[in-house]
Formats: C-alpha cells, structure tokens, sequence
C-alpha cells in the first residue's frame, strides 16, 4: 500500500478492500467514517474504480465529501495522481482514467444521464444516507451496471438516527446490535464510535461525553439507533444470547389466539443479575387447534411451565391433557401497564430468530393524547408481548413482594 496503515483508524483497516454488495458503515458522530470512506475511494480510484458521491442535496457535498476526499489527496500526497475539477465536482486518475463523481440527488436529470470518463461505475457511496428516500436508493443502485473487473458496491453510512427509519428495516434484521458488526457475504455493517477514532481532540471528545439529552446521547455519542418518543419498548437491541446461559432462566409464555389473532409464544431467558431479558424463540401463528398447538408449544418450551393467558380456562385444561405443563396468568388489575414497566426496567436483547417480537416491539407504542403528550396506554399488535408478560408474570410480582417487604 502507497499509504501507511498508521494513516487510518484501526476499526476500519479490515474493510480498505471489502468487496461486500452492500456495505454499511453507521455510528455517532466524529466516529471516522466520512474521513475513511473518503480515503477508501481516492486508494480505489488508484486501482480503477469509478466511484459516485452521493448525498440528498448538492449543495451540500462539496463542503463535506469533496472537500474531504481532497484532504486525503493532500495528506498522502497523491497531487501528481489526480487532476480535480472544482467547477464539476470530481476527481480524475491520471494514470488510469478512474473517476470520482459527486451528485446531489436533488438533480435528478444529472444523476439519470452520468457515465464516468471510462469504464463502468462500480461504487456508489451515498453520506448522511438516512437523507435519502428508499426509492431513490433503489433508482441509484441501478446506475450499478455496465460490464467491470471489479465488484459493484452500493456503501451507506450515517448517524442512526431512528429506529423506525427504513435502513433499520431493510438492513437490520439480522444485524447483532450487542457486538456492533456484522459481515455476510453480501452484507456488511460496521457500527463506530467517537472511540474508534483516535484523532479527535480532547474537546471533541469532552463535547460527545458531556452531551446531556438523552435521544443525542444515543444517537451521537453511543452511535446506537435513535428512538424517539412514545416507544414504550426503550431499552432494546437485537443480539444472540450469551453462550453460558443458564436452564435455570428459562420461561415460557402463550398468548392464546386461533382466527383473527395469532396464537403466540415465546421463550425467553432472563439474567437476573446483569437485569438482562435474552429472547430467544418465538411462535405465532393463527389457525392452530389446542393439539397442534400443544405439539408446538412442547417444541418451544420442553418441559418448563408455560404462563398462559387466564382468559382461556378451557384451552389451558386442553394443552394439560396433551402434556404442555400450562399455568394460568394472575392477571391483576393494571396488570398489562405494571408489566410492561417492570420489563421496561431490564435490557431486552432480542435474537435475530424472533422477527415478530421484534416487528411488535418496534411499532408497540404509548398512544398520543392529541397534545403533543402521550397517554399511559399501549397500542399496536401485542400478541408476543402479552407472552412476554405473562413468561415473567410471577418474576415481576416476586420482586414487587420483596420490595414491599423492605
Ligand atoms: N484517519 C484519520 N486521519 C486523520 N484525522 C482523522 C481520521 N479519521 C478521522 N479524523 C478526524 O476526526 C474527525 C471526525 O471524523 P469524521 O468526520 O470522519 O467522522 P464521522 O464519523 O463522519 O462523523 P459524523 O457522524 O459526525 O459525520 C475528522 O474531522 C478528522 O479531523
Ligand atoms: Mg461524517
């Protein structure tokens, strides 16, 4: 390599030459990410890549990726390789033609009819990419074709700035929040923080630490994913199940269903002493009769006590009779809020299998009071969150006795 390693942060050194289809470098701000994605695409361009800045609005590139791709051109002093063009925004190799392009995709005419000078365009990197519209993601990715030597790659990267964005939704399904990185064949995601870069300044670092609002100091300073108000799920991720898990934590819950609703259950492991919630399998579905769903809830929990929904006496009779070990729930009054609460006090790490838990957890919200404010009731589907709840119903009144007792 032309440029010395000690050029770049660590964190990012891996994935200089990435080949991933989609490639997504994501975290809190001053993380590195711009100043390495710029440099990525200068080195590239020395191998004969063509590359696409992109950002939602023109006018705001050139201060931000051109001119950072042209500090990189300074500090490692590749002046003689490259002929800029201020005036139409790119950068040409002398040696092999290579380009790099920037477009704003508030022009979408220039976006529709760019060619680079030679060969095909192998790269997109599109900054600050939760500015842009999923389907103009879509019309960009397009512009990936035309026959070359090297692999195409669409590269994202951003501040998570809320869960309810259509990256997340897209791209984060199976993505391991916990450990902040994952890499597929087709997929890679790296989650940075102001810690992976060791060239900030001590102020710059004192202003992330010290930041005071809480949405700020998840998004910005954690680089975890936003969530703005009125979620009643707040403090969750996806991620696997730590692998000296305990039988001892286990509980099962069902929530009955079989037309409309789907019957639903879940198994989860709860860790009291890191006060950490692991859910780990999932079932729902609808149009199961008591024995077919005896026979699926026997694979989901073996032999641990199933906590069911109290409404349904006779099918809670019904599971017994085919050996599913089913309690009925207590249920007192106030009994969904008081439960949702005493989750909401533990880390719920979600596995990657439990894709509905995860769909009701994300839109589970506190409904609106029409005054900016929110009401003390939950809306959305809740048929694997009443599992939850009622898995952990005798855990949650466990710890209020005790409480009471103090
Ligand atoms: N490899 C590097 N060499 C020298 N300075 C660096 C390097 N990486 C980052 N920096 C310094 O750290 C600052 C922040 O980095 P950068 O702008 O890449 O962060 P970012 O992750 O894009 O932040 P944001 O999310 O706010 O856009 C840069 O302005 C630069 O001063
Ligand atoms: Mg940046």
């Amino acid at each position: 390599m032309l440029v010395p390693r000690s050029a770049f942060n660590a964190a990012y050194l891996p994935y200089l030459t990435a080949s991933q289809r989609v490639q997504i470098f994501y975290g809190g701000a001053g993380s590195g990410k711009s100043v390495f994605l710029a440099a990525r695409a200068l080195l590239d361009a020395m191998t004969g890549r063509n590359t696409l800045v992109v950002r939602q609005v023109a006018r705001t590139l050139r201060a931000s990726c051109f001119a950072e791709v042209q500090k990189s051109v300074a500090r490692f002093g590749l002046g003689d390789w490259f002929q800029v063009s201020r005036s139409e925004m790119s950068l040409t190799c002398r040696h092999n033609g290579a380009q790099l392009l920037f477009l704003g995709l508030d022009d979408v005419e220039k976006v529709k009819s760019l060619t680079p000078g030679r060969g095909a365009l192998t790269d997109i990197w599109v900054e600050e990419a939760t500015e842009t519209r999923w389907a103009d993601l879509k019309q960009l990715d397009k512009r990936l074709r035309g026959l070359s030597a090297h692999k195409k790659r669409l590269t994202l990267s951003f501040n998570p700035v809320s869960r309810a964005h259509w990256i997340y939704r897209e791209y984060f399904g199976a993505f391991p929040e916990t450990e902040g990185r994952l890499v597929q064949d087709d997929l890679l995601i790296l989650r940075t923080t102001y810690r992976d870069n060791r060239f900030l300044t001590a102020d710059d670092i004192q202003a992330l630490e010290g930041e005071r609002d809480p949405y700020f100091h998840q998004v910005y300073t954690r680089g975890e994913w936003g969530q703005l108000g009125g979620s009643v799920f707040t403090n969750w991720q996806v991620g696997m199940p730590p692998a000296d898990l305990s039988a001892t934590w286990l509980r099962c819950g069902l929530d009955f269903g079989y037309a409309r609703d789907p019957a639903a259950a879940v198994l989860v492991a709860l860790d009291r002493r890191k006060g950490r919630l692991y859910a780990l399998r999932e079932l729902c579905q609808s149009g199961l009769t008591n024995d077919l769903l005896a026979l699926r809830v026997k694979a989901l929990a073996g032999g641990l006590p199933v906590t069911c929904d109290s409404a349904e006496p006779k099918s809670i009779a019904e599971l017994r009779r085919h050996g599913v070990r089913a309690l009925a729930a207590k249920k007192g009054p106030d009994s969904v809020l008081h439960g949702l609460q005493w989750l909401n006090q533990l880390q719920l790490v979600i596995s990657p299998d439990c894709k509905k838990l995860r769909e009701e957890v994300l839109a589970y919200r506190w409904a609106a009071d029409g005054q900016g404010g929110f009401l003390p009731r939950p809306e959305g589907e809740d048929h694997l969150i009443d599992a939850l709840r009622y898995a952990l119903e005798s855990d949650s009144l466990a710890r209020d006795a005790r409480a009471l007792r103090r």
